[in-house]
């Protein structure tokens, strides 16, 4: 894409990390039909970048609680497993962001419509956003892709389209998008209680080294949820051994207290997690954890030179392995 081709309109960039659950406890279902979460979120140095742009006749005012019309288009650089129209986060993200800032009139246009030397395009009666994903974090893999790309939507629109939201006001629209969203705003490390909306900030001192390790098949969240219903029971183990780790720069501590109840919820649907999960750890791993609903596995080294011994131990074993430090920070606002 061209940007500003027709309009030398603005556009933002954003880079957004991925994100580990270091714990995660499933205190049940809930009425609502989500479950209920203990979790300590991370952010981990795996990005994918979002840019905004708009295209349109020079001006004309962006603002759309000034123009109450937008149209908005999607471009992405990944392959059929992510979504290219509305259910596509990033989409989403637009749509409750228009609704926050009293946009009225906010449609979703196909982006093949936006060649730039359309005439249409030149002499439309109100501007295109046009949203562009460059997608590194691994797709449908436990590691909130989609929902670091709604957060660094809502991060880079509320920019363009001069919403003047606060991070925290982000956060409240992040919630309406997915249980993850909301710490995608934010990133860092995090405690995080109900559907994984309600956020506390965690002291997290030093950098953690992991060996990130990916299948070629996604696993659905919601059917890793179902298997939970089927196959499992709420216990009441606490996120207390985690946090202290976290405080601390304890590696070995951290490794001893990863956990998450969804791993045999995954397992039931994917056996060779389990064997995988064993093998991280023979191979010299401090811990090895499913991240969130899978099927991607995290193991835990105390250097990066270990972390790099592990990778190449596990390369065959895995679709592919990679290197990646904790915590990452939020996203991140840059001009394009
Ligand atoms: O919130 P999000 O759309 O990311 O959730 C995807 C699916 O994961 C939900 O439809 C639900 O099946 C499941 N989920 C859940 N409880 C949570 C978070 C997600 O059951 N706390």
């Amino acid at each position: 894409m061209r940007w500003g081709r027709t309009s030398g309109g603005p556009c933002v960039s954003v880079r957004v990390p991925a994100k580990l659950n270091l714990f995660l406890s499933v205190r049940g279902r809930r009425p609502d039909g989500y479950h209920e979460l203990v979790t300590v979120f991370q952010s981990v140095s795996l990005y994918d970048r979002v840019r905004a742009g708009l295209i349109g006749p020079p001006g004309q005012g962006h603002h759309p609680a000034a123009r109450r019309r937008m149209r908005v288009a999607l471009w992405h650089d990944a392959g059929p497993g992510v979504p290219s129209g509305t259910e596509n986060l990033a989409v989403r993200a637009a749509r409750a962001l228009g609704s926050a800032a009293g946009v009225i009139d906010l449609a979703f246009v196909d982006a093949r419509a936006l060649r730039p030397a359309d005439p249409e395009v030149d002499h439309a009666s109100s501007p295109y956003t046009v949203i562009d994903l460059r997608k590194s974090i691994p797709v449908g893999a436990g590691m909130a892709g989609g929902s670091a790309d709604a957060a660094a939507a809502l991060v880079a629109l509320n920019e363009l389209w001069a919403c003047e939201l606060s991070r925290d006001d982000l956060r409240a629209v992040a919630a309406h998008i997915g249980s993850d969203v909301p710490f995608c705003v934010v990133g860092g490390t995090a405690l995080a209680t109900g559907r994984g909306t309600a956020l506390a900030q965690v002291l997290c001192r030093g950098t953690f080294h992991w060996v990130v390790c990916t299948a070629d098949q996604p696993l659905p969240t919601a059917d890793v949820y179902r298997s939970w219903d089927h196959n499992c029971t709420v216990n009441e183990v606490q996120p207390d051994a985690v946090v202290q780790a976290l405080r601390t720069t304890d590696p070995e501590a951290l490794g001893a207290a990863l956990h998450n109840d969804l791993e045999p919820a995954a397992f039931a649907l994917r056996p060779q997690l389990r064997e995988q999960r064993d093998a991280l750890l023979d191979a010299g791993a401090l811990g090895a954890v499913l991240s969130g609903s899978g099927p991607t596995l995290l193991a835990l080294t105390e250097s990066a030179e270990a972390a790099t011994g592990v990778c190449k131990l596990m390369e065959s074993d895995f679709h592919s392995v990679r290197v990646a430090t904790s915590p990452a920070g939020g996203p991140e606002l840059h001009p394009c």
